[in-house]
């Protein structure tokens, strides 16, 4: 059986007073989760949400970083400064960054690297555009995707990183990728890590599903055999959305 991780990306959502109180508020209504849960809130809401689930089963993420590690770099976020401000694993190319803001495969590779030296776990998310995947070019997109991403990382490193598989078509759409699309995907991936690291390591990698898991499709998604938790956007905003995911098993 492999770990599960549910996480919460808050995107550009929740100041620091606001994130704190939804955070007690969730802290208190999943305490008896039995699963990784994480909440990733923008960078001026992290420390709030730090001290709000002290002592709580929550841990707290970030969604981005730098791919440098301090100087003039205008803007910025460095991995020290996450880990210093109680982060502990960080969520990197999403498809919002790679879209919006030019992130590509190499520049997020440089990223992980970065984290994984300065002992931050990481979710990789990757994921096909509907073009790409209407033009079958789902396994090649993926392929890339993956293999680039983790560029020059070791098999042990292997173990502090989540890959999460996030169709761009599904983010925010209310269009799910059906739990056999979905796991069939998942599967890919874990057959590309097979070849790259073995099988050991590919049968423990954590694979998350992220478009539009509600609650109501939760269950269905992770009842399949490659589908390892979920990473959720807009449902990861509602206490009473975002807990009845994280306690899908409860
Ligand atoms: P939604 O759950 O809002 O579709 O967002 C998914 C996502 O992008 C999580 O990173």
């Amino acid at each position: 059986m492999r770990n599960v991780c549910i996480a919460g990306n808050w995107k550009m959502n929740m100041t620091p007073s606001e994130g704190a109180a939804f955070a007690k508020a969730l802290a208190e209504a999943v305490k008896d989760a039995t699963v990784r849960v994480v909440v990733a809130p923008p960078f001026v809401t992290i420390a709030s949400v730090v001290e709000a689930v002290d002592g709580s089963v929550i841990e707290v993420g970030a969604q981005n970083m730098s791919d440098q590690l301090s100087g003039a770099y205008t803007g910025e976020v460095s991995a020290p400064m996450l880990k210093e401000t109680g982060v502990s694993i960080v969520i990197l190319g999403h498809s919002e960054r790679r879209a919006l803001y030019g992130e590509t495969d190499a520049f997020i590779n440089r990223k992980v690297k970065l984290a994984l030296e300065q002992d931050l776990d990481v979710i990789l998310c990757v994921g096909e555009t509907l073009e790409e995947r209407e033009a079958g070019k789902l396994e090649e997109v993926l392929k890339r995707q993956v293999v680039e991403g983790l560029r020059d990382i070791s098999a042990q490193s292997m173990a502090r990183i989540i890959v999460a598989y996030e169709p761009v078509w599904a983010i925010g759409t209310g269009k799910t990728a059906t739990p056999d699309d979905a796991n069939s995907a998942h599967a890919f991936i874990r057959s590309e890590i097979d070849k790259l690291y073995g099988k050991s390591v590919a049968e423990s990698l954590i694979i998350q599903y992220g478009g539009s898991v509600k609650p109501s499709n939760v269950k269905d998604l992770m009842a399949m055999e490659h589908i390892d938790g979920a990473l959720v956007g807009g449902a990861s905003l509602s206490v009473e959305q975002f807990a009845p995911i994280v306690r899908y098993n409860v």
